[in-house]
């Protein structure tokens, strides 16, 4: 099996950059494992360190202390094995849509290319969409763009920075169930920073909760909902009460 994720006393801080930007501690002691094929969300207040994280599970940003391996090997740079949806938008505006996908492909065999970009804006449900611009396009069907650039290389690991939060709640709902189709075709590791409590519920199989600033785990809450899951079922609704419950503590204390 391949996507294993282990983290050991994990730590980040950042340096102090002047008087008025003291150094700042984004990871604080994280130790834990997410297992090949696991969806796992990462739910906390923001600026809590949960982008951090990520970016240094994508050897983007590696932490001060501990170490994070992926399949027992330490990640100390970006590699193609673990493929990024940014919480930011970066779609280059001038290339089409397919283009876009291809832009990260490292296969240089141009007949190999094609249909193999081809396959990734199948997957996604963008067929016919392929020569649009990323401006022709809704906010959901540009995070599909995304996700299918960021599988093209066949990653062991997808992590995604809050894809969603910029969607309505119909669309919203949609591309959760399309990403659930990835996963269910793909089976890859998935690590998903979300702030929806719904949005994490319905996806995980388990949810960590991280703590404010410096972030560390709270509480790991498994969610181990029979799938298709329903929003509305009592079961899915207590563990939704369960995961706020880890958060009325912080709630309190504003
Ligand atoms: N490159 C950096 N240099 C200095 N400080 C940074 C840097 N990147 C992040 N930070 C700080 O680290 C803390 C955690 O940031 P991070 O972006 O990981 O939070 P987050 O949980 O993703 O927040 P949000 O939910 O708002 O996206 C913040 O206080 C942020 O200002
Ligand atoms: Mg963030």
């Amino acid at each position: 099996m391949v996507g294993l994720i282990t983290f050991d006393q994990v730590q980040k801080v950042f340096p102090a950059q002047d008087e008025e930007h003291p150094s700042v501690e984004a990871l604080h002691e994280i130790t834990a494992q997410i297992e090949p094929g696991e969806f796992v969300t990462l739910i906390g207040p923001s600026g809590s360190g949960k982008t951090t994280l990520l970016r240094a599970i994508a050897g983007l940003d590696l932490p001060t202390q501990g170490e994070i391996k992926l399949d027992d090997e330490q990640i100390t740079k970006p590699s193609r094995k673990v493929g990024f949806v940014f919480q930011e938008a970066t779609l280059y505006p001038w290339l089409t849509v397919f283009e876009n996908i291809a832009f990260g492909l490292r296969i240089n065999k141009e007949h190999d290319r094609l249909s193999q970009v081809q396959e990734y804006v199948d997957l996604v449900g963008l067929t016919g969409f392929e020569h649009s611009y990323p401006h022709n396009l809704s906010g959901g069907m540009q995070q599909r763009v995304n996700i299918a650039r960021a599988l093209i290389n066949e990653p062991e690991v997808l992590l995604l920075d809050e894809p969603f939060g910029a969607l309505d709640a119909f669309t919203r709902s949609k591309m959760q169930q399309e990403l659930l189709d990835i996963w269910e075709k793909r089976k890859i590791t998935m690590v998903m920073v979300t702030h929806d409590v719904e949005e994490a519920v319905f996806l995980s199989h388990r949810i960590f909760a991280m703590t404010p600033r410096p972030a560390k785990i709270q509480q790991i809450i498994e969610d181990d909902l029979p799938r298709p899951r329903r929003r509305g079922s009592p079961e899915f609704i207590q563990i939704k009460e369960q995961v706020l419950e880890t958060f009325s503590f912080y709630a309190k204390g504003i």
